[in-house]
């Protein structure tokens, strides 16, 4: 495989799950009739984002629960690959604790979860507008999360906050990932500042190609999400962005510019092990 089109669906979210779930379908047949190999939705695409929905459209991802099945046969009739977004996932411990995680599953072309990222990064932020701490009702996971898509082809994937990592970008690299996927939830006060520049960030760090995926802006909701998902190629360009409302976007992703660009800037090659650690214990600053 040496090239593949994907598509970013940046989908309203609304207060109706079924109803949610159904626009979701309808685009990922859209993005197929377009070309699409490979479709993203965005964070949250199945219950309005805030710490307060999550318990309540929480649901196990397995077969029988709605969102699962869904999106499984979502992925099978359309033949695609699908990085569906993410949704508040519950889990029941052994000991009958209900834990909730921040998820994403990933479906193979048949139908088929072939991995579930849990955000390892729960996102908190205090500033005097957007105070938000989803550690008040979410359990960080604790694995990256590579998807193999085709021979030599796999993915790294995050959820928003995730996205801030560069430790976590650089651990997709060693594991020799071609693109990096985050479906992503920024706001309004951080997203004029910081999303496209992570994007672009993770992108010249990492030198693969930055997938984000945010939902579409309401302005009525009670968490305004920012929009403008992208896709930036190895280089740092941006070869697609949406705007603010709902819309699917489409990018080929032409995975030999992955080691042209490394051969043209070797960073990567001359990263000197011996003189910085790559566990960084930055967690006292
Ligand atoms: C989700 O449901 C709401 C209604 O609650 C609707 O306004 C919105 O368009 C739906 N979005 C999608 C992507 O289905
Ligand atoms: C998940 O599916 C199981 C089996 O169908 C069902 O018993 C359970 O109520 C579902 N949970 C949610 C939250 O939908
Ligand atoms: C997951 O985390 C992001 C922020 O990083 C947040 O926007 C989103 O609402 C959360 N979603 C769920 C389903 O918990």
């Amino acid at each position: 495989m040496s090239k593949l089109r994907i598509a970013l669906v940046q989908m309203l979210v609304g207060a109706n799950k079924a109803q949610n779930l159904s626009t979701a379908s309808n685009y990922i047949a859209k993005a197929k009739s377009q070309g699409a190999e490979l479709v993203v939705l965005p964070e949250c695409f199945n219950c309005p984002y805030g710490t307060s929905f999550f318990p309540e459209y929480a649901e196990p991802l397995k077969p029988g629960n709605a969102s699962f099945d869904c999106m499984a046969e979502a992925a099978r009739s359309n033949s695609v690959w699908l990085v569906a977004g993410s949704i508040p996932e519950e889990v029941i411990t052994p000991d009958s604790e209900k834990k909730l995680f921040n998820s994403s599953m990933i479906f193979s072309p048949l139908g088929e979860l072939v991995s579930v990222h849990r955000k390892i990064h729960l996102f908190r932020i205090n500033t005097e507008t957007v105070k938000f701490d989803e550690g008040e009702v979410l359990t960080g996971g604790d694995s990256p999360t590579v998807v193999p898509i085709s021979d030599g082809v796999s993915c790294g994937v995050g959820i928003c906050f995730d996205i801030r990592f560069p430790q976590l970008a650089l651990e997709y690299v060693r594991q020799g990932t071609s693109f990096l996927v985050y479906p992503g939830a920024f706001n309004v006060v951080t997203g004029p500042v910081h999303w496209e520049l992570l994007a672009k960030a993770r992108a010249v760090d990492s030198q693969q190609f930055v997938v984000l995926c945010s939902p579409a802006r309401d302005e009525s909701a009670s968490y305004v999400a920012w929009g403008h998902s992208m896709v930036v190629d190895p280089w740092g360009t941006a070869i697609a962005e949406a705007g603010v409302g709902e819309e699917v976007i489409f990018a080929t992703l032409d995975l030999s510019t992955i080691a042209s660009t490394r051969q043209k800037v070797p960073v990567l090659k001359g990263t000197r092990t011996d003189l910085y650690a790559m566990e960084w214990n930055l967690a006292r600053k």
